[in-house]
């Protein structure tokens, strides 16, 4: 095993074992914690070599001028990256990494169950039950829609777009999809049909989002575009808080004019908007779309060997910039 204690890696929060160990067993680490603060991680990471960030940690910058020069990589604990400035750190020719592929179908599977969650009123169900507000069956109360019987509408056919695709088709779902390129393959293999945004929202039953956080997405689905989704479609969202209105979201629900939603992240996390919590037909979940045991470990051990890799002088897994 190389050791070169000259290196300091800097974990802004935290790494689980499967990633923290590898690092340790070559490199001089320092973590923030789960609690760390803006300030903590500007006073940890001078003379940084490599740092570790989550999209809670904004890689700005700042941050990347508190590090100093001797930084070579910033390695993101996520798939996404759209907390870290790629333009500064393409300047200061820092390389970017992220972790695709580990987490795809754990995050795809739980965009299926908010999505069953949703269309079947598991949340609401429950609470009334747990509340003593359950009366005993009645035919006309919690129906919901049958995702076997229903148009799926997928905005953003990436990997996690793609594997969420085959498992509602597996389901029976018919597949439409939106997004910049086509997809001749899922085409192909789901019998997918690629629509303008407007039609994709009127058409489904039930719209994901799977497209990553940009200036283009911020926004994507607001009041108009909700409205297309309408009184009988469920909207889910496992990607990222920004590409949906949330106060158009509780609004449409609340009024009637949205069936459902299925949300697992929000714009400004961990703050969840009190209209969203007092929503009805609704399923919040607190960013869990990577959490299981397979994902996480996968995620850590990406984040260990992009770093071992650019430290050491080799081309990272997975390198974004
Ligand atoms: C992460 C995610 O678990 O990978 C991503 O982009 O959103 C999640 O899978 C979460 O962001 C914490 O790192």
């Amino acid at each position: 095993m190389v050791s070169n204690h000259r290196h300091l890696v800097v974990i802004a929060r935290v790494l689980l074992p499967a990633g923290l160990n590898p690092l340790r067993d070559r490199f001089e680490v320092r973590e923030g914690g789960l609690e760390a603060s803006r300030e903590r991680i500007l006073e940890l990471v001078p003379g940084a070599r490599a740092l570790v960030a989550d999209p809670s940690v904004p890689v700005d910058r700042e941050l990347l001028a508190a590090c100093g020069e001797d930084l070579r990589v910033v390695a993101n604990f996520a798939v996404g990256y759209d907390n870290v400035d790629l333009e500064a750190c393409h300047e200061l020719g820092v390389v970017v990494t992220n972790t695709p592929d580990v987490l795809t179908e754990a995050t795809a599977e739980l965009a299926l169950a908010l999505t069953l969650a949703a269309a079947r009123r598991m949340s609401d169900a429950e609470r009334d039950l747990r509340a003593g507000r359950w009366r005993g069956w009645d035919p006309a109360e919690y129906l919901g829609l049958e995702i076997g019987r229903s148009i799926v509408g997928i905005i953003g056919l990436g990997r996690i777009g793609q594997r969420y695709a085959r498992l509602a088709r597996g389901l029976g779902a018919e597949i439409v999809y939106s997004g910049p390129t086509a997809k001749p393959e899922a085409e192909t293999e789901l019998g997918a049909r690629r629509l303008p945004l407007d039609e994709l929202l009127e058409a489904s039953d039930v719209v994901s989002l799977h497209a990553p956080a940009s200036p283009e997405t911020r926004g994507l689905i607001g009041a108009a575009e909700v409205e297309r989704i309408g009184p009988g479609g469920v909207l889910v969202n496992t990607s990222r808080g920004s590409l949906v209105d949330s106060e158009a979201v509780a609004a449409a629900l609340q009024a009637g004019r949205l069936g459902a939603a299925g949300l697992d992240v929000y714009d400004g996390e961990p703050n969840v908007p009190q209209s969203l919590l007092e929503a009805p037909r609704c399923v919040l979940l607190p960013h869990i779309g990577s959490a299981t045991v397979a994902s996480r470990d996968g995620m850590a051990r990406a984040v260990a060997d992009n770093v071992i890799a650019v430290l050491e002088g080799g081309e990272p897994p997975s390198r974004v910039v």
